[in-house]
Parts: C-alpha cells; structure tokens; sequence
C-alpha cells in the first residue's frame, strides 16, 4: 500500500465569488462576477446589476455568514488545507482607492484564525475571476497598465495583514484562461475581433509584472511565506498520428505553458517572438519590467485539473488554450456535463510540468461536478464522485512515484457552490450537499454525503485506503 509524502497537503478549494454571497454587504463594491447571469463561460455580462434577474454569487452558499459551520466541517474532514480567494473588491471596493476597506479585510482575518484554530493551513489566491467591477467599466481591465499599481496596492495590504497567518499565496487563477475566457480571466473587454490578440498579450504583460510585484512584496513582507502561479492545465492530445496534428496540438498547449514558461523561468519563451510577429502584435514594455519578472519567479506550479481534450491540425489554435473546445476522444467517458474522464491524463501532466520547470506542483482543483440524488433517508451515495476522485489519486500516487514533486491535493468545491462556468448549482461537486437550487431556492442547510467519509478515511491513512 502506498502512502503520499508526508506532510502532504490534502485539502478542498472553493473561490470567493462562488461561495460568499453578501455580495455587496460590509462595503463591498460589485466585482465582475456579480454582473454575469448563467456563468461565465456560456452566461451573459449585464455590466450593471439588472432589476428583475438572478445573479447566482449575491448569495452563492452564504459563506459569508456561514463559514464557521463549513469550516467545523471540513476540519471534521479532517483537512489539512483550505484554498479561497480573497475577493479584491471587499478590501478595495472599486479597486482605485487609497485606503482599503476595514470591513472586508477584517472578514478575511476571522476567516483564517477560524482555519488556524483547526490546523487547517490557508491557500490563497488574490485575484479568481472577480476583479472589481469599476477596473473593467473605468479603465478597460487589464489593458490598462494603471492596474498594475492597484493590484500592487490590493497584494501590499492583504500580504502585511495576513502576514503569519497565511503561508500559500497564489497570484491570478487559471491565468492562461486570458485566451479563453478574456473577460472573466484577464478582465480584458474585447471590443474588436482584430485586436483581440494584441489585447490579450499586452494585458498578459501588466499582469506578468504585477504577479512578479506581488512575490517581491511576498519576500520582502512575509519570507517565509511562498507564492506560487496556477494555469488551467488540461492535456492536449493530437487527434492522430499525423505530424500536422501533433505539432498543432504542441502549438496549443504552448499557448498555456506560455504563462507558467513566463512567471516559473522569468523570461519571455523564444516561441512568443514568432506568434507575436505573424499576428502582428507589439507589447508595450517599460523600463525595468523585464528584469523585475526576470528576478521575482514564484515558487511552485499550482493548476486545475479536470479533464483532457483532443485536437486537430486546423482547429481554432489562436484563442483556445485546449480542454474548453475539443474533438471526442473514443476512449473515455464523460461526465453528465460532457467532460471527458482522464484519471491517467493526471500523471502526464504532472511528468510533463515536473520535466519542464522541476519546481513543486500543487494540484489545487480536481474534482467531479455531477447531480446528487438525495435517497429516501436523506442519504446522497455520490459513488461516480467517489470512482472519479480515486483514480485520480491513484494516478497522482503513480506521478508521485515517476519523481514528480507534488505539495499538496485540494479537491474543488468541498461544499457545493455555484458553478463558475454555468452559474448553477445543480452541477455539484461536494463532499457536502448544500440545499440549493438553480434558481436560487432552498434552506442552505449542509448534509454530508457519502463521500465525506470516504475522503475523510483517505485523509486519516495519507492514501493508504485507496
Ligand atoms: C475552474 C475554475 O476553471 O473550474 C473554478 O477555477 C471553476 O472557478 C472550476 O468552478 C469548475 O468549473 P465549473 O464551471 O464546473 O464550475
């Protein structure tokens, strides 16, 4: 029987948007995902709050109010970690002012001391697709280099203030999700289709120097504290054996590993120049910029996986950065929201991120988003949650044993939360049911489901039992 390395951090990741609610409660400005109805990957940006429409995160779960009888929970659990983000738009409630919002920062310390009274270790990303609302309407997002002083004041006050009490920091979720998702990801308001690439990169820069700001403040105010990135990486397969799919299909996945190549080996990959003169884009540098990413690379991989996807030579390559769009792959099942199933696509990652950059990885989202039936008794038997979870970790294990350096495992959405790409709640991926529907009715009462115990007991044997 094999046992993860000791220390492992096991854990659960929720996001700040999906789980808080209290959406504009305590001085809170309205941040980017509380303007978007039915998600964010197929849903609709309103840009304003509309009378008369649902806005699933104005409560998601009501971990606002809540979080003490989730965090009983998820120490009961018998985790070692909790990954959340911080949403910006609680400390600097339009993202430009001078002095942050006592309020909110205060929430976030009763927050940690509530996971630090449970020995359960705080993972923190500072910006998860919920940039304040006023940086997109007011200065175009990420276009604007402006930001990278906002973001710097926002990452300067929660560093100093949580300084001791939280020792994982990630800077900007699924940062290769500019390509995708621009808008939620890069808050990158795509006016013209022509410019569209020109946008991207140049907001990638400003956020490349202000992530490299953010670890040198992270050394500077909290040394012992580390800073890592975190990427969607979703594999990539050829479609076939064809040269021309296989080389489309490495072309694809450099338009993720991109972002990781830039802030783990601080300089810009020589494949960049080429994609940049044939599209014809100019990144405007200044002074320094150069040399501040070169010297404040952060310290571990942390990426989201979920599943695979296939490509083929001729399929959209500029705007995608694979696992959103994808041919059918014959060999695997799927989940009832389509994606396909690749526990073994887990252990290629990580030998192809650990052979790449041979830094730690952390796998901070992995998880099964399906439809819970609660039995006659109350009873939710999640087993497809269960199967799905321990294959993966079963090919973790094998990664593990390639070599691969790995810190830790938080499976995403602990409880139930709202889903970040449809905006429902029906897509469930809990170790905890949260009674809740689409629409937005039920109690919020939180039910244990069966797969508590299981990852409770995976938990208590470090993956002994698998
Ligand atoms: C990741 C995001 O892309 O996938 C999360 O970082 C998100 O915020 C997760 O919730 C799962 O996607 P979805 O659409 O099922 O919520």
């Amino acid at each position: 029987m094999k046992e993860f390395p000791k220390g492992f951090l096991w854990g659960g990741a929720i996001a700040a948007n999906q789980a808080e609610g209290a959406w504009n409660e305590d001085g809170k400005g309205p941040a980017i995902s509380d303007v978007y109805r039915n998600g964010i990957v197929g849903g609709h940006f309103d840009g304003e709050v509309l009378e008369g429409h649902y806005y699933a995160s104005h409560e998601a779960i009501d971990f606002y109010h809540r979080y003490k009888e989730d965090i009983a929970l998820l120490a009961e659990a018998g985790l070692k970690c909790f990954r959340t983000s911080i949403a910006w738009s609680r400390i600097f409630p339009n993202g430009d002012e001078e002095q942050p919002n006592e309020k909110g920062l205060q929430f976030y310390d009763d927050l940690f001391d509530e996971l630090l009274r449970y020995n359960i270790e705080p993972v923190i990303t500072i910006s998860h697709f919920e940039i304040p609302l006023n940086l997109i309407l007011k200065y175009d997002g990420w276009k604007n280099r402006k930001l990278i002083g906002f973001f710097e004041r926002y990452a300067r006050t929660i560093l100093t203030r949580y300084k001791g009490k939280v020792k994982y920091w990630m800077n900007f979720n699924e940062i290769n999700h500019f390509h995708t998702i621009p808008l939620a990801a890069g808050g990158i308001l795509i006016k013209d289709e022509q410019s569209k690439l020109q946008d991207i990169y140049q907001a990638s820069h400003h956020v490349f120097v202000a992530s490299a700001l953010a670890k040198k403040l992270c050394s500077e105010i909290s040394p012992d504290a580390k800073m890592g990135c975190m990427l969607s990486l979703s594999p990539i397969y050829p479609h076939t054996c064809n040269p021309e799919d296989i080389f489309d299909a490495y072309e694809l996945r450099r338009r993720s590993l991109f972002y990781s190549d830039v802030m783990i080996r601080g300089y810009y990959p020589s494949y960049a120049k080429r994609i940049w003169r044939e599209h014809g884009i100019s990144v405007k540098m200044e002074e320094g910029d150069l040399e501040i990413i070169r010297e404040n690379t952060v310290d571990y991989l942390g990426f989201s996986y979920y599943r695979s996807s296939t490509h083929k030579a001729g399929m959209p390559i500029l705007g995608n950065t694979g696992g959103i769009i994808g041919l059918e792959n014959p060999y695997l099942e799927k989940t009832e929201w389509g994606w396909p199933i690749d526990p073994k696509g887990l252990r290629f990652v990580c030998n192809e991120l650990y052979d790449r950059y041979q830094i730690p990885l952390f796998i901070v989202e992995n998880g099964y988003g399906g439809i819970d039936e609660i039995g006659e008794n109350g009873e939710i038997h999640d087993d497809a949650r269960i199967d799905y979870i321990r294959k993966h970790l079963l090919q973790l294990q094998e990664a593990i044993e390639d070599g691969c350096e790995v810190m830790g495992y938080t499976w995403w959405g602990p409880m139930d939360i709202v889903s970040a790409g449809t905006g429902e709640m029906r897509k469930r991926y809990g170790f905890i049911y949260v009674d809740k529907d689409n629409d937005g009715n039920g109690t919020l009462e939180r039910r244990k489901k069966k797969s508590f115990n299981w990852y409770k007991s995976v938990i208590e044997t470090n993956g002994k039992v698998l």
